[in-house]
């Protein structure tokens, strides 16, 4: 490279310096002006220039290092507060710094999903206690005084004066519902549950619950199976089918299991649903008589159906996930993977 071609890279190079730091300006100082310093360099070469260059090239020579020296002093002035701290600060085309967002719960995600299926066909929300008292959750719903489901081993009493308990479903709302408004009553639950299991994959001592109930004069078992295949389709795909497999519980006759055509194989086989083609999704049925006069409701002019699903259970099949406490150990690398989804309904 001829000492012009250094020169003007030397030039190039002291027009676009910049230093944050004061180390970095000391840097500057002593890599253009330090004693092994490329404009020092030049000077000491330019001894050998022929003498009719040397005119020309001294002037250049002496103003590169005018210049070198300015821009340390303004280097100097500036790092920190200067004018480099100025564009860190200001400069609008710099990339945003991404604040990391949280995400909503996939039980959320899923609760919400659900709730916002039945409220499009006009159901509204309805809440209740989680602590609550055995005629809520048991006599009103035709529990009879021995039901294995009042056992100490299913449920969580509450010490205190009358009974009590965590409730077992969302079944109790259903009575709070009935004995305090007038049919046409068409809304759903919901809510936490607790049962007294031992954790593992496939259980937990609290999980979630969504019962629907619909009371009118007239209401048919037709209506019900119509109502679960319009969730079953808007929840999973317009390919899934439903069937129903009679059943019982105390509070509906007829009673009934549903199940939802394999939503991870499409119905072929596969191990989530025990190659059955078929997993069951929730249970309903037809408001037992005996429930609606226990809540001051006529059974001889209305009639009702019933449904309670679990949300896990819902969960599981949206997003296959094999166990269930992944869920409550709140680990954000498995939360995280459900962020998108909490947009998306
Ligand atoms: N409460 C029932 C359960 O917890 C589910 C259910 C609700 C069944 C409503 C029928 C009608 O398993």
């Amino acid at each position: 490279m001829s000492l012009t071609e250094r020169i003007a890279a030397l030039e190039e190079e002291v027009r676009t310096a910049a230093a944050r730091t004061a180390d970095e300006v000391e840097r500057f100082r002593v890599a253009m002006l330090g004693r092994n310093g490329s404009v020092t360099a030049l000077f000491e070469d330019f001894k050998q220039v022929a003498s009719d260059e040397k005119r020309a090239l001294g002037q250049r020579l002496n103003q590169l290092k005018q210049s070198a020296q300015a821009r340390w002093e303004e280097l100097k002035e500036n790092s920190g507060t200067g004018s480099t701290a100025a564009m860190d600060a200001g400069d609008p085309t710099r990339p945003a710094a991404i604040d990391a967002a949280g995400s909503l719960h996939p039980i959320t995600v899923v609760r919400q999903r659900i709730v916002d299926t039945f409220a499009r066909i006009g159901f509204t929300v309805s809440q209740g206690p989680e602590v609550e008292d055995d005629h809520h959750n048991f006599s009103a719903l035709n529990f009879p005084p021995d039901h294995p489901a009042r056992d100490m081993q299913d449920t969580f009493f509450v010490q205190g004066e009358g009974q009590f308990a965590l409730r077992t479903h969302t079944s109790s709302v259903q009575v709070r519902v009935m004995e305090g408004s007038k049919p046409p009553i068409r809304t759903i639950s919901p809510g936490r549950v607790y049962r007294n299991e031992a954790i593992s994959a496939r259980a937990h001592c609290m999980f979630h619950q969504v019962e629907g109930l619909y009371v009118d004069k007239g209401v048919s078992f037709a209506e019900l199976k119509g109502t679960l295949d319009y969730f079953a389709k808007t929840m999973f795909g317009p390919d899934v089918s439903i069937r129903m497999r009679p059943s019982y519980f105390p509070f509906t006759e007829p009673s009934a299991e549903v199940d939802m055509s394999c939503s991870i194989c499409g119905g072929s086989g596969c191990t989530v649903c025990k190659h059955s083609g078929w997993v069951e999704i929730m249970g309903c049925g037809m408001v037992d008589p005996a429930v609606l006069s226990n809540c001051t409701i006529d059974p001889e002019v209305y009639s009702g159906f019933a449904f309670g699903m679990g949300v896990e259970r819902i969960a599981q099949l949206l997003y296959r996930v094999p166990d269930l406490r992944l869920y409550w150990e709140n680990d954000v690398r498995f939360l995280e993977q459900f962020s998108a989804d909490a947009f998306r309904s």
